[in-house]
């Protein structure tokens, strides 16, 4: 019965229906901002669930956490000097953010042990706060804080530069910055792509000599740590996830200076630290963003 076995060869074989990732609810008449979705994704582009739409109770209760994300940044700003420790600043992030009604996101968050991450000179990210790391002239740490407040998280990290260091580590410094900063230009307008914004950033880094890393990427942010979308910081255009009204997320470029490749640390029984490979230096700065129908508003200022 060759009929049979055809059909049952075309069983076996046959793709299944994929669910949009949009919709509009039953009985509703679709909105312009459905309709671009819509669009987009018949287009086959990779758009938001509307799950990921913040609602303006939401927005406000992230925008709560940034403030206080913001004022816990600001007071490591206050009191980072060389001859402290990096246990010192995690003491910070602790005692700030609790006082004021919050909590540290990382303390025991997939056995991280501390209130924030801690990255000096080579380390890349998620370094671990530490009595035998003292903050040394010339060195560059990047200090990242996610505070969640009332269930709602913002995530933020800024570059201290201790005392004066080297025209080199100043430069990658800076340049991070300038990646960031272009990252959020890109996002001037809604309906964007997160990769036109990563194609951007990676366009300046390598202009300026340095690589960016593609092992770690930015997130959705607000209900939770990390959600959807990633947001990778190097890319072709148009890739990635669409960036709509009312979605909350984070750019946070890693810059190195040599190399973009990463690896674990030997020592680290965490398996948390992130270094680079070929021991080059890296900078990375963190905002927490919410998507406008005018482009992004910064959250973590
Ligand atoms: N804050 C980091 C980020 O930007 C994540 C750190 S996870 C931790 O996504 F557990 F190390 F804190
Ligand atoms: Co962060
Ligand atoms: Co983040």
């Amino acid at each position: 019965m060759p009929e049979l076995k055809k059909l049952v060869a075309m069983t076996s074989k046959k793709k299944k229906r994929q669910k949009p990732r949009w919709f509009v609810p039953a009985g509703l008449e679709p909105t312009e901002m459905d309709l671009k979705i819509m669009e987009w994704e018949a287009k086959g582009k990779l758009v938001p669930t509307p799950s990921l739409i913040k609602t303006p109770e939401q927005i406000e209760g992230i925008r709560k956490a940034g403030v206080l994300n913001t004022a816990v940044l600001d007071a490591v700003a206050e009191k980072i000097r060389e001859g402290m420790t990096t246990a010192e600043i995690d003491r910070i992030v602790y005692d700030y953010t609790t006082k004021h009604g919050g909590i540290p996101a990382p303390l025991n968050f997939e056995g991280f042990p501390n209130s924030c991450c801690t990255s000096i000179n080579d380390v890349v990210c998620h370094g671990i706060p530490s009595e035998d790391d003292i903050l040394e002239e010339g060195d560059i740490i990047n200090v990242d804080c996610t505070t969640i407040l009332d269930g709602y998280y913002a995530d933020a990290s800024r570059m201290f530069i201790i005392g004066k260091t080297t025209p080199e580590r100043q430069k990658l410094v800076d340049v991070a910055w300038e990646c960031l900063k272009i990252g959020e230009q890109v996002c001037s307008e809604p309906y964007v792509f997160v990769g036109d914004l990563g194609n951007a950033i990676a366009k300046h880094a390598h202009q300026n000599g340095f690589s960016v890393v593609r092992d770690l990427c930015g997130h959705g942010v607000g209900l939770a740590f990390h959600e959807e979308p990633d947001v990778e910081h190097y890319g072709k255009k148009g890739s990635g996830m669409l960036l709509v009204p009312g979605m909350t997320f984070t750019i946070e470029p890693m810059i190195n200076g040599g190399d973009w490749y990463v690896c674990g640390d030997e020592e680290d029984e965490t398996e948390w630290i992130v270094l680079t490979e070929d021991g080059a230096d890296s900078a990375q700065w963190e905002h927490t963003y919410l998507m406008t129908e005018n482009g992004v508003e910064v959250l973590t200022h």
